[in-house]
């Protein structure tokens, strides 16, 4: 069973900001929506180089810095090419902190 593991505190990333964790090995981004947090892995599947983390929220998704493609923050789903979607991670608040989970 895939464990939840804490990875910031509530206060390091407040609404419509960002923080780029590592779990395991795997760089993830995650983002404050409106109080709401996602987690997509950081690496863009297009060219394998882009950081999503810099990329421009678009609604509930997130643009690529590089070549502009959109990844669903819910779904991982990518608007350009249906065979890039990306891994996303459930989150979840426990007390102070907030935790992804991966596995
Ligand atoms: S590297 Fe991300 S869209 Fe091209």
């Amino acid at each position: 069973m895939s464990e939840f593991v804490p990875v910031a505190k509530v206060d390091e990333i407040p609404k419509d900001a960002r923080k780029r964790v590592e779990v395991h090995g795997e760089k993830i981004s995650i983002f404050n929506i409106e109080d709401t947090y996602y987690a997509i892995r950081d690496t863009c599947p297009h060219k394998k180089t882009a950081p999503l983390i810099r990329g421009t929220l678009d609604g509930i998704g997130i643009k690529c810095p590089n070549h502009g493609y959109r990844f669903d923050l819910k779904t991982g789903d990518c608007n350009i090419d249906p065979a890039l979607k990306t891994r996303t991670f459930p989150v979840k608040v426990e007390g102070e902190d907030i935790c992804v989970q991966v596995g």
